[in-house]
């Protein structure tokens, strides 16, 4: 999708046993099916009185990726990558990249979801060491910083797993509740030799999306 106009769309990831590609209109009816339950999607979206949770759920997943890309700026990007099975080509979950202030601090945020028969079996450290190859690799970033409500352990322990810091804690503004933050800097990641399990494909022409010089 997009060739020669858009050619974020042609980055693609692949580990062991994942094969991310970036989202395309053609997966929103499979991932709105798919979305968990128990993520929590962004508070300030729009909610529309007429429709049920599920229904305004649905509807937030797909704006979400609608303003990824009506949005993009090398100063302020999202970009999001469906999950697929290696081997089965299954979509199993969605990993997002995002650089909001990119120009300025060259700092990657991330998140993400699996359905629920995928978690716990490494595959979320794995998607994310995927983002972060593509972040410290072609996009040189200075650092990648993540967040999670504290009691959300599979999230923390996926950055713990990556070797992110703690940072500081917040405050979640429309809960109340407390929000680890944590911090990975170029160095320590490098250290990891986490990069080599990630093969990093089109990036090339994508780079003047991200403020970078193809020449560079
Ligand atoms: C967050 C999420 C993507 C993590 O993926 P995952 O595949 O389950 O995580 P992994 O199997 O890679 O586990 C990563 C680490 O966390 C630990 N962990 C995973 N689930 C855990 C749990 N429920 N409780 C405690 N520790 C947990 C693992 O042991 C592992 O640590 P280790 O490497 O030291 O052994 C997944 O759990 C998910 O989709 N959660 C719901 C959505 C969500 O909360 N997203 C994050 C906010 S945006």
């Amino acid at each position: 999708m997009g060739g020669a106009f858009w050619p974020l769309h042609g980055i693609r990831l692949r580990t062991g046993d994942l094969d991310l590609r970036v989202m395309t209109e053609g997966d929103l009816p499979t991932l709105v099916t798919l979305v968990p339950d128990d993520l929590q999607l962004n508070p300030h979206a729009t909610t529309y009185a007429g429709l049920d949770a599920r229904a305004n759920r649905r509807a937030v997943v797909a704006q979400a990726y609608w303003r990824a890309l009506g949005m993009w700026s090398p100063d302020d990007w999202a970009l999001p990558f469906v999950v697929r099975s290696a081997r089965s080509d299954d979509v199993l979950g969605v990993q997002w990249l995002e650089g909001p202030d990119w120009r300025a601090d060259r700092t990657v945020d991330s998140s993400s979801w699996l359905v629920s028969a995928a978690r716990g079996r490494g595959l979320g450290t794995q998607m994310r060491a995927a983002v972060l190859a593509l972040a410290f690799g072609p996009l040189g970033a200075r650092a990648a910083i993540s967040s999670a409500v504290v009691d959300n352990a599979a999230s923390l322990g996926v950055s713990r797993a990556l070797g992110y810091r703690e940072s500081h804690r917040s405050v979640l503004e429309h809960s109340g509740e407390p929000l680890q933050h944590v911090r990975l800097e170029r160095a320590a990641w490098v250290h990891s030799g986490r990069a080599q399990g990630t093969t990093v494909t089109g990036v090339e022409p994508a780079l003047p999306f991200f403020g970078l010089d193809t020449r560079e």
